[in-house]
């Protein structure tokens, strides 16, 4: 996937440092070439000498005397890259990269760069969330910086939170969404996953078994083909992709809603188990037990239908628009009435009987239902599907 592509990898001064040893690794394994450069700080936790072993080159560091200015200067080397990797990203290499600053080997490469540049942020929680690096990574995605995590987790100080750098095959997939020149670059794709929540009061709410891993898969499939994606999804069980723009809601309003904002869009996959119903009047407080022995009644007011409001859309209808179907009877029947009734280009319908272990599980056995006709897919990974799925896409949007 990665034949050819050089990938300058500077090494910041973080416990995660140890895991670019690994990122290195994985990288030549799909076939990249990797110059590793480590920072001061980031020699206390990684030697030149075993990154330069597991790259089968040079490891640059901040000792880049007058030799090494004769072979490559250092202007050469920050753009003889295809892709700039900054993993471990620190608190303060992503300071000096929004504040400009060249006093090191490695914030010089990351100025003097021409190349689009990655970085996989690893810190402690608080510093992460502190404004001032909330502020920097703000500078540095509006500058074009592009990012892979942090991840939540627990930390090895201790703590708990975002701030545990993305793992190598992660940080890999982002280098390739950065890198590849699919068949969906320059296209924009929104795509919706994820249940929604329906709240009954502050505490409760309605949801269903969508765990997002279909739509997830999707949308990494999509951007992995070069597609700009932006994931609208509920809360979700599947943490979301990398290298895709993630609008977090709750409810099949907030939804639409965020669907709207996204618009204009090439192609709209809409994959998310909305609810149909939500309460009429959500509790301002928590529905009490009265000690009267009476029940409370829940009366319901329909969502709005977003598959349908779009694909009826006048001006701002994506020129190609898939919607899902869950069903558990009739399948073909069913996903083709509803074709027709959302008005979509495409369904992928589904049977979810619970025999079927599809709903939360991790295959899928999809009918493609178009104008011409239904098509049955054979059972397969969620993942695999999602590629099939984007392949076609691509196909069709030419
Ligand atoms: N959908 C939507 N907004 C809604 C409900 C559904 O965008 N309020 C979308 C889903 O994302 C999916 C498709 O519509 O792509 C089909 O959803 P499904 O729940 O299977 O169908 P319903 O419209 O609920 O029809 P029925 O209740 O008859 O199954």
């Amino acid at each position: 996937m990665l034949a050819g592509k050089k990938i300058l990898l500077i090494i910041g001064g973080g416990i995660a440092a140890f895991k670019a040893l690994d990122l290195i690794r994985r990288l030549r394994e799909r076939g990249a070439s990797v110059t590793p450069v480590i920072t001061r700080a980031g020699q206390e936790f990684v030697t030149p000498l075993s990154a330069s072993a597991l790259a089968a080159d040079k490891a640059y560091t901040d000792l880049f005397d007058l030799t090494d200015e004769a072979e490559m200067g250092h202007i050469e080397l920050s753009r003889a890259a295809d892709l700039v990797v900054v993993a471990p990203a620190t608190a303060d290499l992503l300071g000096k990269m929004a504040g400009g600053l060249a006093n090191d080997l490695a914030s010089t490469l990351l100025m003097a760069t021409d190349k689009r540049v990655l970085a996989a942020p690893s810190m402690n929680v608080r510093m992460w969330q502190h404004p001032a690096c909330q502020r920097n990574v703000t500078t540095l995605k509006d500058d074009g910086i592009l990012f892979v995590g942090p991840n939540e987790g627990d930390m090895a100080c201790g703590e708990y939170g975002p701030g545990r750098m993305a793992e190598p095959l992660e940080i890999v997939t982002a280098v390739e969404a950065a890198l590849l020149n699919g068949p969906l670059k320059g296209r924009h794709v929104l795509v919706t996953s994820g249940p929604t929540h329906e709240p009954i009061d502050p505490v409760r709410y309605i949801a269903n078994r969508s765990s997002g891993a279909q739509g997830t898969a999707i949308a990494a499939a999509l951007s992995a083909m070069g597609a700009k994606v932006t994931f609208i999804t509920g809360p979700a069980d599947v943490p979301p992709p990398v290298g895709v723009k993630v609008v977090q809601v709750e409810t099949a309003r907030e939804m639409m809603a965020a669907v709207e904002t996204a618009l204009p869009a090439d192609a709209g996959v809409f994959a998310a188990a909305v609810a149909d119903w939500r309460v009429k009047s959500e509790a301002t407080s928590k529905i009490k037990k009265d000690g009267t022995g009476e029940l409370p009644v829940l009366e319901f007011a329909e969502n709005p239908d977003i598959l349908a409001h779009v694909s009826q859309m006048d001006k701002s209808r994506p020129a190609l628009v898939v919607g899902f179907a869950a069903e558990t009877d009739d399948v073909v029947a069913n996903a083709t009435a509803k074709r027709a009734r959302k008005g979509c280009d495409w369904i992928l319908a589904n049977d979810v009987s619970p025999e079927t272990g599809i709903m939360g599980g991790s295959e899928n056995a999809v009918v493609l239902i178009d104008a011409d006709g239904a098509e049955t897919w054979p059972r397969m990974g969620k993942d695999a599907v999602a590629k099939r799925l984007a392949a076609r896409m691509a196909d069709a949007l030419g």
